[in-house]
């Protein structure tokens, strides 16, 4: 959540800073600002609402901005104050020579705030960030050094912060520092670049480091200097990137969502390469470094993740506790991490994410870790911030995702799953070899089927439309697609703003079902297997109350008709692979009810894709 990008060099500083803002659009979009070092003093810019607003504000400067080399950059998405020009980043203190931008929160922030408002410091925002500007602001006027003052200034706040500071005496040095909040500096020629994410800087560097925590660095156009909190001198371990520049295209698609979401029969088939080549051969997990021996002795397994990372790790729990017969916990990160939660060297922790960097996740893995559990990460960012804290990591492989609502991580999510509760039911020996060998040999074709939905969207654009008009809608599922129901409800709320809501539909009649009557939507996600004919039922009890029925399901059952309204049909699949088939309409529908009510589909409000903040 919130995007910074810093440059020092012999360049004109602008639009390097534009151009990594953009890339880092995802963090945040509510509003942005860059600090320029030009000859006299520090300039500031800033702008409500999208970049492009910045890039307007800072149009008619653009001449007299060409000879500014040095600067930092920020984009944000508001956690202290609403999302105004006055709040957003760069932040000053008083005389304006020190500037500062932050992602993360200051905890302490209100007894800081206090102490130098009681100095005299004048507050022009409600940010925590501001905070942080008159602090080392003040500090730097005693020690009248710019890294000297960062040191001291942090180790009076508490939270998480990555922070890039300029001031206006001490041209072309960047001072950057971090806690819990991710900060990486990509090594140019007589330039560095700050970033919160690699895609900042990528198409200029490949050589970057890695801030850790409380690593204090200084950056000039020649020179980078790294010290821990205390100023000692610590060597920079430089990496070569594994990433390639990626021109983000829609390829054609309105948005990048509905590009995604047909991305997904691919994204399959990469994960599959080399992990489960037959129905016949045992599935090959070499990034899972648990032994034999360590499998076997295991007796629970913890599974942390938040929004649509926990769906998937609630099909994780329903298929690893059917296939190996360990119990399984998932739990929301932001609940886990603030109980005395039991977890010991026989747990296996499994974090899923697809940044690889939610603050509740991240902080949740690093208290099991402490407690000597096996820290398993499965996410699609192998360069993140958790997948450093991993023992064993599981890749997920979807490539970049640009829409902030999940669509091709989740698939990814759910195959990666697949493939590890099969594992682990190969290795512990608790699965019939039939079963096992069927399940594989359809895990094969799901890509196929997936093509065969997507072929057929038109059906499912028209049930959108028809829906699309409601202020409420209801699923409901049993068993393993209760998370699809979850996942297909959070995706229509992200991006339409209707109030959707997921039951598991036993549930119904404990009390949602007091909401039912003409104008509520039901849909029901008949998948044929084991709860078929008790979903069916409960679907008879909706409509009794003149619900408005809609089916998603792989049966051709005649009594459907009568039944639903609307009946969205997708191919036969096995039970326990269905979430993976079943989720794909439902993509579809919140994303075609949400183009049809013109919403901003890849950038909903409020959102952001990656929270980087409890
Ligand atoms: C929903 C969505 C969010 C994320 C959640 C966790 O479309 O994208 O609910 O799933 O913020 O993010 P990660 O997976 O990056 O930990």
């Amino acid at each position: 959540m919130c995007g910074i990008v810093g440059y020092t060099g012999k360049r004109p500083v602008v639009d390097i800073l534009l151009d990594g803002l953009e890339q880092l659009e995802y963090r945040g979009y509510d509003s942005s600002g860059v600090a320029l070092k030009c000859s006299e003093s520090i300039k500031v810019y800033k702008a409500e609402g999208k970049l492009k607003n910045l890039r307007e504000e800072l149009a008619p400067h653009a001449y007299e901005l060409t000879k500014s080399t040095s600067g930092i950059g920020h984009i944000r998405w508001a956690t202290h104050g609403s999302p105004t020009v006055v709040n957003a980043h760069p932040h000053t203190c008083n005389c304006g020579n020190l500037v500062i931008v932050h992602n993360g929160i200051i905890e302490n922030y209100k007894e800081l705030r206090a102490e130098l408002e009681a100095k005299g410091c004048k507050f022009k925002s409600q940010t925590d960030t501001e905070t942080v500007a008159h602090l080392v602001a003040s500090i730097y006027g005693e020690v009248r050094n710019l890294t000297k003052a960062v040191q001291l200034a942090t180790k009076k706040l508490e939270g998480a912060y990555a922070l890039c500071i300029m001031h206006n005496d001490e041209p072309g040095v960047i001072v950057a520092t971090k806690r819990n909040a991710p900060l990486i500096i990509g090594v140019g020629e007589n330039e560095f670049y700050i970033a919160s994410d690699v895609p900042a800087f990528i198409k200029h560097t490949k050589k970057a480091i890695y801030l850790n925590d409380n690593q204090v660095a200084t950056v000039t156009p020649d020179a980078l200097k790294l010290e821990d909190e205390n100023g000692m001198i610590i060597s920079p371990k430089v990496e070569q990137l594994p990433w390639e520049p990626v021109a983000l295209s829609k390829m054609g698609y309105k948005h990048f969502m509905l590009k995604e979401i047909h991305e997904q029969p691919d994204v399959i088939r990469n994960i599959l390469v080399g992990k489960l080549h037959t129905s016949d051969t045992p599935i090959v997990l070499d990034e899972v470094k648990l032994t034999k021996q360590t499998l076997k002795d295991l007796n629970r397994i913890q599974i942390i993740a938040c929004g649509t990372s926990l769906h998937a790790a609630m099909v994780g729990k329903y298929i690893i506790e059917g296939f190996c017969g360990i119990p399984v916990d998932v739990e929301a990160s932001s609940e886990y991490i603030y109980r005395k939660t039991v977890t010991d060297a026989h747990t296996l922790v499994i974090g899923v994410s697809q940044s690889g960097e939610t603050a509740d996740t991240l902080t949740a893995i690093k208290q099991s870790k402490s407690r000597g559990s096996h820290i398993l990460i499965i996410t699609n960012r192998p360069d993140s911030a958790m997948a450093r804290e991993a023992d064993s990591l599981v890749p997920v492989s979807a490539g970049i995702e640009v829409s902030v609502a999940a669509t091709k991580s989740y698939v990814a999510q759910l195959t990666s799953f697949y493939l590890l509760a099969l594992y682990m039911a190969e290795v512990k020996g608790t699965m019939e070899q039939a079963e096992l060998t069927a399940l594989k040999a359809e895990m094969l074709i799901l890509p196929q089927k997936i093509e065969q939905i997507l072929a057929h969207k038109d059906e499912i654009q028209r049930c959108a439309r028809k829906y699309s008009n409601t202020r409420d809608f209801i699923y409901i599922a049993r068993g393993i697609n209760y998370p699809t129901a979850l996942e297909g409800a959070l995706k229509l709320k992200e991006i339409s703003y209707i109030n959707a809501t997921g039951y598991p539909a036993g549930e119904l009649k404990h009390g949602p079902i007091a909401m039912l009557d003409e104008t509520m939507p039901v849909l029901s996600i008949l998948m044929k297997g084991s709860v078929y004919e008790k979903l069916l039922s409960n679907s008879e009890e909706a409509k009794a109350r003149n619900a408005r029925m809609v089916a998603l399901t792989n049966s051709t059952d005649p009594k459907l008709d009568d039944l639903f309204d609307f009946i969205i049909r997708v191919p036969e699949v096995n039970e326990l692979l269905s979430p993976i088939i079943a989720v794909i309409p439902l993509q579809l529908i919140a994303y075609y009810i949400a183009e049809f009510l013109g919403k901003d589909v890849d950038q909903p409000r409020n959102l952001a894709k990656s929270v980087t903040v409890e």
